[in-house]
């Protein structure tokens, strides 16, 4: 029956409350399975037409619209402040134990054994250990199993009335499962996985709104907002860590059966809680949690001990405002603050120019630091740090450490805002130009060939096979002929001899004369090949060799302008600019002469222009094993007829040349309908032209 009709019987009310009293508790449990457990139980779809039907059915009866009801999480109106809430029980705080060594459980197992008048011979005291969520206290509070209030701990006797925003916490039931006493206060940790918060960060950035600086200032951040609307977009999560007011209810025995109740109420209870015995037991759990804290969804400074035993806690008692019977023992943070003194640069294999921050030395995360990564300039800019800042600086695990955010507040004055190329308009380490092209993030060095710190991989790239062709000239041997300053630029190798190379690591002098011959060999090459070896940005194999068939000589591409370049056939205006800023810096043309010098040739001709082939214009793609034709020969004879070969397959494929065991470019070109050849399909219309 359609409870949303009435039936003319009178029953329809009743069959609807009855209803929407079943949804709620099935939306419940899987919430609680979603959000608690972490294991969904429905398909979202399904979850939706629940939640729709529910809906719907409030909005026929809204009687039974009640405030437990999974619709009613986001609600009401921004406020304009909140409600002050003095707590019943007050909230109180735990010490730190600072040493952050194991000799910190000691200490603080020796203080409870002192307090409780224990002896050397007396057996060991049960504790609770569970981690230090790093978010914020919050206190919720259950009338008859339904959360009436929450409140922020604020000074501990009176927080903030922030019902609204938890509300909206999915990780937080709106009625607790099971019998539940007429008062339960649960206090626990709101906080944000970093997962979410690397999330909501990225979303922020896009709407142009504030970055939050670490999980706990976006989680509380996000509870103290007045409009509910923008709490309930910040993914937020809880752990439940404790009792405050608490009516009707038989008090377990210990705090670990507190969590287990908490648990078996619905409540989010963290995993990772132990019971252990004595200070041994304390440290090992210490140990175990440190070693695992990297590998945590969520941030946490430290664990947290409590004396397991509700009556030892009660005899324990307080000092000031924080309970004798716990303590939270905490790890190397992981964040610090100190002073940006620079900004440096640091040149990657690939050119790519990485800005360093030199800084105050500090000690994070169990070392000393004094540079970190600003990872380029846009993340500057978004984090708008500049000389002379306090920063955050960020080291977890072994991660290299960053620099987080400035102290906005310790900023004197307003220095400038720092920009990479106008401090490093030239490479630190050669003095070529550094380049950033429109769209990228990284600023580059020119330098290519001639920078020391792209020498490895320039030197590698120059000897491959489809370039100079030198064979044995590997990884591990221009890692040596770079680091002992034998080798700076390409020339270097055509200078080499037998006695330089026989005296590095594995290379007796049979290696060496094979080294020697293969770099002879290669002194005889193609422009194409020389083009492609000089290893320009974004000039691959068949680039180059477009290069050389339309300009013919080495000297007119040098002189090429970028309006010039883009008539070659596949060069656009990146290309074309990283060709020309390649020719244009002076160290990269003197590489070139002093190659030529050196006697590397080719055959020069005069310009061709665009290839008039009978094939000019047409894009083949070759795919499986041809009967006859190994690939590079019918590249070649699609290539000598100016036809092009592609790697892949699109709608601007002309041809697709398919040879046994094609795959799926076969299979793509028949779903575009395109012409598909065999070798002799292919020969055919070779010979045809
Ligand atoms: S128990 C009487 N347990 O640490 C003991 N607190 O100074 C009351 N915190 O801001 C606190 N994880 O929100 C307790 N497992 C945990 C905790 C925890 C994080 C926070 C708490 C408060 C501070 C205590």
């Amino acid at each position: 029956m359609d409870p949303l009709n009435d039936n003319g019987h009178g029953d329809a009310a009743a069959e609807a409350a009855a209803r929407a009293a079943a949804l709620r508790a099935e939306i419940a449990r899987h919430d609680h399975a979603y959000y608690v457990l972490d294991a969904p139980t429905l398909p979202d779809a399904e979850y939706d037409r629940l939640f729709r039907e529910l809906q719907a059915i409030e909005k026929a009866h809204p009687a039974l619209r009640s405030a437990d009801s999974p619709t009613q999480r986001v609600g009401g109106k921004p406020l304009a402040q909140f409600a002050a809430v003095r707590h019943r029980v007050p909230m109180l705080s735990i010490s730190t134990e600072t040493d952050t060594e194991a000799s910190g459980a000691f200490a603080f197992d020796a203080r409870v054994r002192r307090a409780l008048g224990l002896k050397e011979e007396d057996a060991a005291v049960a504790y609770a250990a569970e981690l230090k969520f790093d978010g914020l206290a919050i206190s919720l509070r259950y009338e008859d199993g339904v959360l009436v209030q929450a409140a922020t701990r604020g000074d501990g006797e009176t927080g903030e009335d922030v019902t609204a925003n938890v509300r909206t916490v999915k990780a937080i039931p709106l009625r607790l499962r099971g019998e539940a006493p007429p008062v339960l206060e649960v206090r626990g940790e709101i906080y944000l996985r970093r997962d979410d918060f690397e999330r909501l960060n990225a979303r922020q950035a896009e709407a142009g709104e504030k970055i939050f600086v670490n999980p706990r200032n976006a989680a509380a951040g996000s509870i103290r907002q007045l409009d509910p609307g923008i709490a309930a977009r910040r993914p937020l999560s809880f752990f439940a860590y404790g009792l405050g007011d608490v009516a009707g209810w038989a008090l377990p025995a210990t705090h670990t059966e507190v969590l287990d109740a908490l648990a078996a109420f619905g409540l989010p209870v963290c995993e990772h809680r132990a019971q252990v015995r004595g200070a041994a037991g304390l440290a090992a759990f210490h140990e175990r949690i440190g070693a695992l804290r990297e590998t945590l969804p969520f941030d946490i400074d430290g664990v947290v001990y409590k004396v397991d035993a509700l009556d030892l806690q009660q005899r324990l008692g307080f000092v000031t405002r924080e309970p004798r019977w716990a303590v939270a023992h905490k790890y190397p943070a992981q964040e610090a603050v100190t002073l940006l003194r620079d900004i440096e640069v640091q040149v990657g294999r690939t050119g790519a120019l990485t800005p360093v921050a030199r800084l105050e030395p500090v000690f994070v995360g169990g070392v000393t630091v004094t540079n970190a990564t600003l990872h380029n300039q846009d993340e500057i800019d978004r984090k708008d740090v500049r000389i002379g800042d306090w920063v955050i600086v960020r080291r977890a695990g072994d991660v290299i450490p960053e620099v987080v955010a400035p102290v906005l507040e310790r900023r004197s004055g307003e220095p400038p805002r720092f920009v990479l190329l106008d401090k490093f308009p030239t490479c630190p380490v050669c003095g070529s130009h550094v380049v950033r092209g429109e769209d990228e993030a990284v600023a580059r060095c020119t330098g290519g060939l001639f920078c020391p710190a792209q020498r490895k991989q320039a030197l590698l790239h120059f000897a491959s096979r489809r370039a100079m062709d030198i064979e044995g000239l590997g990884d591990k041997l221009v890692d040596q002929l770079v680091d002992a300053a034998i080798v700076k630029t390409p020339v270097d190798l055509y200078r080499l001899g037998v006695l330089a190379l026989a005296n590095l690591e594995r290379m007796g002098e049979k290696s060496a004369q094979n080294l020697l011959m293969a770099i002879e060999k290669s002194r005889s090459t193609t422009l194409a090949r020389f083009i492609f070896a000089l290893g320009i940005r974004n000039v691959g194999e068949a680039t180059a060799r477009e290069l050389a068939r339309h300009f013919g000589n080495l000297d007119a591409l040098v002189a090429a302008d970028a309006d010039a370049l883009q008539q070659v056939p596949d060069v656009g205006p990146i290309v074309a600019q990283c060709i020309a800023e390649f020719f244009a810096e002076p160290h990269n043309r003197e590489v070139i002469e002093q190659l030529r010098a050196a006697g590397v040739h080719w055959a020069e001709g005069e310009p061709q222009g665009t290839v008039a082939g009978a094939l000019a214009g047409k894009t083949f793609v070759l795919t499986g094993t041809l009967p006859t034709l190994s690939r590079d020969e019918a590249k070649a004879l699609i290539e000598a007829q100016g036809g092009k070969v592609a790697g892949s397959v699109s709608k601007k494929t002309h041809y697709v040349v398919a040879g046994a065991e094609a795959g799926s470019k076969l299979e793509k070109a028949q779903a575009l309908g395109l012409a598909i050849l065999d070798e002799d399909g292919l020969r055919a219309l070779l010979n045809e032209t």
